[in-house]
């Protein structure tokens, strides 16, 4: 795979220091705990696309437990070693299986096989949105659910902003079970195929 997913216009996914994602202010603002318990129970299986350093990915595991499963998927390598080593320290490795590769090329993950996908803040950080799209419906077994959310902001231009259109448009290949927004980002959680008309 190219070091960073790129566009032909030639604008790479974006990548962020861990400090920027995995730190204690935002523990403290955005427990995951408490936002991922509305979601996942213990024994389900469950991919983080996107996953960072892990600042859902380690509270995942600890949810899913032994019966569990969880797939972490993000571009950057130094992100998924980073990831590694925190939950080799938290005694969670056992429980992870971590891949370097854009969420839009995970062919090798068997389709049909996982109760919940956390995709947070990864479309606005990508060009291939419809290719991800495809991979977490693809993915999900048809009872599962997707969570997913984006930065409003971002030039229009940008092929990794995600409009209120595009928005709109993500969403009506799914069935909507619950969205909202706040005033910088737009969220959905998502059964994956569209409601029967
Ligand atoms: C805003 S961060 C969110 C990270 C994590 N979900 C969290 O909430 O802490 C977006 C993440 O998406 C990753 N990313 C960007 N493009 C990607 C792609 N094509 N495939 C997989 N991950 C990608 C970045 O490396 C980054 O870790």
């Amino acid at each position: 795979m190219r070091d960073a997913p790129s566009c032909r216009c030639g604008i790479d996914d974006r990548r962020f220091p861990s400090f920027v994602l995995d730190n204690v202010v935002r523990r403290v603002l955005q427990p995951p705990r408490r936002f991922l318990s509305k979601y996942v129970r213990p024994g389900d299986a469950v991919a983080d696309l996107g996953c960072g350093s892990g600042h859902f990915t380690i509270p995942l595991s600890r949810i899913v437990g032994r019966d569990g499963r969880v797939l972490a998927v993000d571009f950057d390598g130094r992100a998924i070693a980073r990831l590694l080593r925190k939950a080799e320290r938290h005694g969670l490795d056992h429980l992870l299986e971590a891949h370097t590769s854009s969420a839009a090329e995970i062919d090798f993950v068997e389709a049909g096989s996982f109760d919940f996908v956390l995709a947070e803040g990864l479309l606005c950080c990508m060009t291939d949105h419809a290719g991800a799209m495809r991979q977490i419906r693809r993915i999900l077994r048809p009872t599962g659910r997707a969570y997913l959310s984006v930065m409003k902001a971002g030039r229009e231009r940008d092929p990794r902003t995600v409009t209120a259109r595009e928005w709109a448009s993500i969403l009506s290949d799914v069935q909507v079970v619950e969205s909202g927004e706040g005033p910088f980002t737009r969220w959905a959680l998502v059964h994956p195929h569209p409601a029967a008309s």
